[in-house]
């Protein structure tokens, strides 16, 4: 194994040195000819110590790029990204940005693989009365045994499958039962009749009414998650592990009825997570550099109000290198809320 990697490595190596080439001659062409030269020294060793840093991405995040073309096109977006993490970092925000597995994307790209196109505004259907603050200063479920390791929806727009399989979990296990973690592939393969449309996008509540008419839904081990759409595999989804008997939308844009909510069980949001605040997240608390226009389903398994800023902890399921260890700390505040967070809450009943 030792001997494959740095084999990997040499060549690596080898190939980009040509790349480096390629870059300077490109900074020369666009009219940087005499800064260049009397800088060479400094230049050149900016440009290594950049390439070295993205040699150590590439073997994190076993990263091939198959052309040198494509090389030198993800090793300028890095380059971008990591000027824009150095200089957002350096104005002492409580959100750390850095490097992770979607550093050689532009936004665009990044939107197009991971997020999800259809968001559609909730029409509540099954609100709760709100009735004051009857939570306490924190929560975090995770160490209550309710949530499953982070997982990783890969490039599929399944968030929302996601979003629903760890609500599920959590209100399973704290009705008593064992954790176990359950099926994303079931209902990207099994929930059109319900609105999703699997990969291509789909919301909790319309995962919750799948399992309310299927009686269930069925273990991870039994459907595996293969992040493409499939077609239902009808024996495996009557194979049900868990089930839930309806499902509550959370009063919109009111952060008490949500921390009453989360103070019960780990809740499905949804957020905007199009901007850099999320693909280039690595820690502390976001409160700003994300709009509300809902494009993405994720799951608050807690929070601390006596934090300063006061947050929710969100799991994300881009993976455990993702964020902090796959999670993502999310200012609590009124209206919307930081990323739209308050705007569509709803949790599963057993
Ligand atoms: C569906 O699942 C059953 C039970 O695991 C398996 O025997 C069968 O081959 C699967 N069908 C398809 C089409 O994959």
């Amino acid at each position: 194994m030792l001997g494959s990697y740095n084999e990997n490595r040499t060549s690596g190596w080898k190939k980009s040195t040509i790349a480096i080439i390629g870059v300077v001659a490109m900074a020369c062409i666009i009219g940087t000819v005499a800064i260049v030269r009397s800088n060479d020294n400094k230049f050149m060793s900016i440009l290594n110590a950049e390439e070295h840093e993205f040699h150590e991405f590439m073997a994190i995040y076993n990263k091939v790029y198959a052309t040198e073309e494509e090389f030198t096109h993800r090793f300028r977006i890095f380059r971008d990204n990591l000027a824009y993490i150095r200089v957002f970092n350096s104005m002492g925000d409580t959100m750390v940005l850095g490097v992770n597995e979607f550093a050689d994307m532009d936004f665009i790209e990044f939107r197009s693989k991971y997020l999800t196109h259809r968001f559609p505004e909730r029409q509540s259907e099954n609100g709760e009365t709100f009735e004051g603050l009857t939570a306490p200063t924190s929560v975090d479920w995770r160490t209550k045994g309710a949530v499953t390791p982070v997982k990783n929806q890969g490039q599929c727009g399944s968030c929302w499958a996601f979003s629903t399989t760890g609500s599920v979990e959590g209100a399973w296990f704290l009705a008593g039962h064992t954790l176990v973690s359950l099926s994303e592939q079931q209902l990207v393969d099994c929930s059109r009749a319900q609105g999703n449309m699997g990969c291509n996008g789909g919301l909790m509540d319309d995962g919750f009414k799948y399992i309310i008419a299927n009686k269930g839904i069925t273990t991870e081990a039994n459907y595996p998650y293969t992040a493409k759409d499939g077609i239902c595999n009808k024996t495996k989804a009557a194979q049900v592990a868990a089930t839930i008997s309806t499902y509550t939308d959370v009063t919109a844009n009111n952060p008490t009825a949500l921390q009453n909510a989360v103070a019960q069980q780990p809740v499905s949001i949804a957020v905007e997570a199009d901007q850099n605040a999320w693909q280039l997240y690595k820690s502390g608390v976001v409160t700003k550099n994300c709009g509300t226009n809902l494009d993405h389903g994720v799951l608050i398994v807690g929070y601390d109000t006596t934090a300063s800023p006061p947050y929710w902890i969100v799991k994300n399921s881009w993976g455990a290198s993702w964020g902090m260890e796959g999670y993502i700390e999310i200012e609590i505040s009124s209206g919307p809320g930081v990323c739209g967070i308050n705007k569509q809450p709803s949790y599963p009943v057993v």
